[in-house]
């Protein structure tokens, strides 16, 4: 089959737009060398926090359209898999200590503090509350993105490794994998920290170390973002912990100095995490782009669109960067978002 568009990546921003283009009626195949959605979109915490990650300008302004977009974009993917994406829309705690104060501080009486959260470590005694910021369990998204785009009849081709470009006069004529060359009309570059490999974009790898709890008793009640580590309970009683942030290339593994940092600083906030088995660890790396500002849109061939450099917030982003990549690559200039962001998209990579 020939796909009117060729989706190279299949993480969330690669399957999101896929998803997004099949309501257009268009042809969709996604190719990804390894297994779809293992990568980054697979490590994060799935946070939906625009203001807790403190984003400024244009970025904060994309992170609250996003996050708008986002229960009823849950809902169209739900309608499709009759399945939970674990969208939880549970505010964010950022804790404050020793008495330290902020003009936007939320709660500044400990004793209403821990009505919101009981537990908390003795040196919390204020804190920033954003009540509009939340979390979707991102592996549960990335399995009903895939089921959604699948039933929406996108062809999804796994193992399959491009790895270059055939270009002539200024556009892509075929990709290269070593299966053979793959054609198509337009083509999508959503290879997440990899996209270096096939196009010179200046996107880098950013490790994250991770690691998950299991609480019974569910005592946590929404994400706690503090220094140094971010503390997200899922409904089923898990705890996610994140992140460190790492300039290492493409090194995996776990470190020791990695999870003593995340648990120090969580355990500081919430002391009961102690007492807890730790279930999990794992690692990713995110795609960072200069200043933090995802690439989007335009690159120097006519018929490849970019889309990556997503960074810290690819979760949030999706939805968004799907609306935007989608009407980009069918040429809908007029669609006010894009007409908003058309700096963004015009770019060129
Ligand atoms: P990926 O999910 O990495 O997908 C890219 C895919 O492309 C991969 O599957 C890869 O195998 C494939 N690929 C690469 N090269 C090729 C090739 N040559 N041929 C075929 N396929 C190829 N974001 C949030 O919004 N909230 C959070 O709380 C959050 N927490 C995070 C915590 C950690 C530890 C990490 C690592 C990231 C976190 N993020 C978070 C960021 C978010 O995960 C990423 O921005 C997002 O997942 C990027 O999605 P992607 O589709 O661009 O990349
Ligand atoms: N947004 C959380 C992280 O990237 O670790």
């Amino acid at each position: 089959m020939t796909a009117d568009v060729l989706i190279i990546g299949g993480g969330i921003i690669g399957i999101a737009t896929a998803l997004e283009l099949t309501k257009a009626g268009v042809k969709v195949s996604v190719v990804e060398r390894g297994i779809c959605g293992q990568g980054a979109s697979w490590a994060a915490a799935g946070m939906l926090a625009p203001q807790a990650e403190q984003l400024t300008g244009d970025l904060l302004t994309l992170g609250i359209k996003s996050r708008d977009f986002y229960p009823q974009w849950i809902k169209e993917i739900q309608a499709i898999t009759g399945q939970s994406c674990g969208y939880w829309c549970c505010g964010i705690l950022a804790p404050l200590f020793n008495g330290e104060v902020t003009p936007s501080e939320y709660y500044r009486d400990r004793s209403q503090l821990l009505q919101r959260q009981p537990e908390l470590g003795e040196k919390v005694t204020g804190g920033m509350w954003y009540a509009a910021d939340g979390q979707v369990d991102n592996r549960l998204l990335m399995q009903n993105l895939l089921l959604a785009a699948r039933l929406k009849g996108v062809e999804i081709q796994e193992g399959v490794n491009v790895v270059g470009f055939n270009s002539s006069n200024g556009k892509v004529a075929s990709v290269q994998t070593a299966q053979g060359e793959l054609v198509a009309g337009h083509y999508l570059l959503a290879a997440g920290a990899w996209s270096r490999e096939l196009l010179p974009v200046p996107v880098q790898p950013r490790k994250g170390q991770m690691l998950s709890f299991f609480d019974p008793h569910r005592r946590l009640r929404q994400v706690i973002y503090a220094p140094g580590a971010y503390i997200v309970p899922r409904q089923d009683g898990t705890i996610v912990l994140g992140a460190t942030v790492e300039d290492v290339g493409f090194l995996p593994g776990i470190t020791a100095g990695g999870i003593n940092s995340l648990l120090s600083n969580a355990i500081a906030v919430l002391p009961f995490l102690a007492d807890l088995q730790i279930t999990e660890t794992w690692w990713g790396f995110r795609p960072h782009a200069p200043a933090e500002i995802p690439l989007l849109g335009a690159t120097k061939y006519e018929n490849l669109t970019i889309g990556t450099g997503h960074y810290r917030n690819g979760i949030l982003w999706a939805p968004l960067s799907a609306h935007l990549l989608s009407r980009w690559i069918l040429g809908q200039l007029d669609d006010p978002l894009v007409q908003e962001f058309l700096p963004l998209l015009q770019g060129k990579v």
